[in-house]
């Protein structure tokens, strides 16, 4: 509440002293604003599926901010600034020039801010179906490898996938770039989990169909089962992987990357990127890593059911695009109105993780729990304080 009479009272001065309003403080430097959450998504049907929902109203600001995407050049708010969102663009570069633009743009403040990462996905049967809302710890970038056409590959090899510097699919990649593998709060995720549990989910009857043909795998119990919320990790490549072999290649990289602790599930084009762009922002001081939440829902199976096609499953027959785009307000509203209405109490100081967070360099110190370790000693690699410092002279935080 006062955060709204807050601001309020901003608005009013910059009414009375005639500076310019919302729309065009892409083009001034007055008080940051400061959300307590942002929502990122990646192309513009995610993005629509907050507009006109009950809980909150997004288009009451729009913020043109420069260096997003040309086909994304707004963020949107409320108009307490307490809750804003963003559309990156599709895939790895994208995603990190959006993040890298908006971690360093004067018009937000952004070091108390959650990121709620929101978007839909592939997903394995193994582990969920159509509309499945998933939660990740670890994100994996499993595209970042060595590529041969599986024609050429070593006969002995499983798949044209080989870990950069390495001779062979299960070898750790001697040769690191660092985004790799992300992980993020855990508990933090939990909290999000119980939240996005209260939400109702959408289904459909063709998804019900759908999903009933991978009744006949054991293995795919879960994709054959109602949509639900669930704790499992995420996939990041360029490529758009589709497939059996491919799939399960891909699982067996995740598996490889962190040292066996997370569940391959779901597959998208940004993860690792928005999360490389948020952990050098966090390096810099200007967001705090321990506050980002990655939502996936799913829109497709990454793989055929037993005696489908690869490419019918992915060309024809998905019929989960529309339960995906409804089931991310659906989870993921009730975790915005809950970090915001329970700001003061429980939200504010942070949620702190019990476990190591961050990126397989160890940037941001502490030791990584997958990976050869870290790099800087178990040090921070950059000192924070200053470019805190420069910024805090004109921090507008809302609470
Ligand atoms: C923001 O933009 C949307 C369209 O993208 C529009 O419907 C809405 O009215 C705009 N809001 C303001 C305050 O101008
Ligand atoms: C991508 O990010 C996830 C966590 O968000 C992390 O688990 C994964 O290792 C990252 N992958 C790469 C290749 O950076
Ligand atoms: C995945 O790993 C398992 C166990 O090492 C192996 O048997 C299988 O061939 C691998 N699959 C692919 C497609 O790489
Ligand atoms: C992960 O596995 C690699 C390769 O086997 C190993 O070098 C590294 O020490 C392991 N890291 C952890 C944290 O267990």
């Amino acid at each position: 509440m006062f955060a709204l009479v807050f601001l309020l009272g901003l608005t009013a001065i910059a009414t009375v002293w005639g500076l310019p309003s919302n729309t065009a403080r892409g083009q001034t430097s007055q008080s940051p604003i400061a959300p307590k959450v942002f929502i990122i998504d990646l192309f513009d049907e995610e993005g629509s599926s907050w507009f006109g929902i009950p809980e909150f109203n997004v288009l009451e600001q729009n913020i043109t901010v420069p260096g997003f995407s040309p086909l994304f050049p707004q963020a949107h708010c409320t108009q307490d600034g307490s809750i804003c969102q963003l559309v990156t663009g599709e895939a790895e570069i994208n995603a990190a020039s959006t993040i890298t633009t908006l971690v360093h743009s004067s018009l937000f403040e952004l070091t108390r801010t959650y990121f709620l990462i929101a978007g839909i996905a592939g997903i394995s049967p193994k582990v969920g179906t159509l509309g499945s809302v998933t939660f990740a710890r670890y994100a994996v970038q499993v595209g970042l490898q060595i590529e041969f056409d599986a024609r050429e590959k070593p006969v002995e090899f499983p798949t044209g996938y080989v870990p950069q510097g390495a001779f062979a699919p299960d070898q750790f990649p001697p040769v690191l770039y660092g985004t790799e593998v992300f992980e993020v709060n855990d508990d933090l995720r939990q909290i999000a989990i119980e939240m996005a549990k209260t939400g109702k989910l959408a289904d459909n009857s063709p998804s019900r169909q759908y999903r009933a043909n991978y009744a006949s795998n054991p293995a795919f119990a879960s994709g054959a089962a109602p949509p639900s919320v669930i704790a499992c990790d995420t996939a990041t490549g360029d490529v758009f992987w589709t497939g059996n072999l491919l799939g399960e290649a891909f699982e067996n990289t995740t598996q490889l990357f962190t040292n066996g602790s997370a569940t391959y599930c779901t597959t998208q084009q940004e993860d690792n990127a928005t999360l490389e762009a948020l952990l050098r922002g966090a390096s810099a001081g200007l967001v705090d890593f321990s506050r980002i939440i990655i939502m996936r829902t799913a829109s497709n199976f990454d793989r055929p059911f037993p005696g489908e096609n690869a490419a019918t499953n992915l060309f024809l027959a998905s019929p989960g695009f529309d339960i995906s785009l409804l089931n991310i307000p659906a989870a993921g509203a009730p975790i915005v109105t809950g970090i915001v209405s329970q700001w003061s109490t429980r939200f504010a100081g942070g949620i702190e993780p019990s476990h190591y967070i961050g990126d397989i360099f160890g940037t941001l110190g502490g030791t990584p729990d997958f990976g050869p370790g870290s790099i800087f000693e178990g040090k921070p690699a950059v000192w924070k304080k200053r470019a805190l410092r420069r910024r805090t002279s004109r921090i507008v935080i809302a609470d």
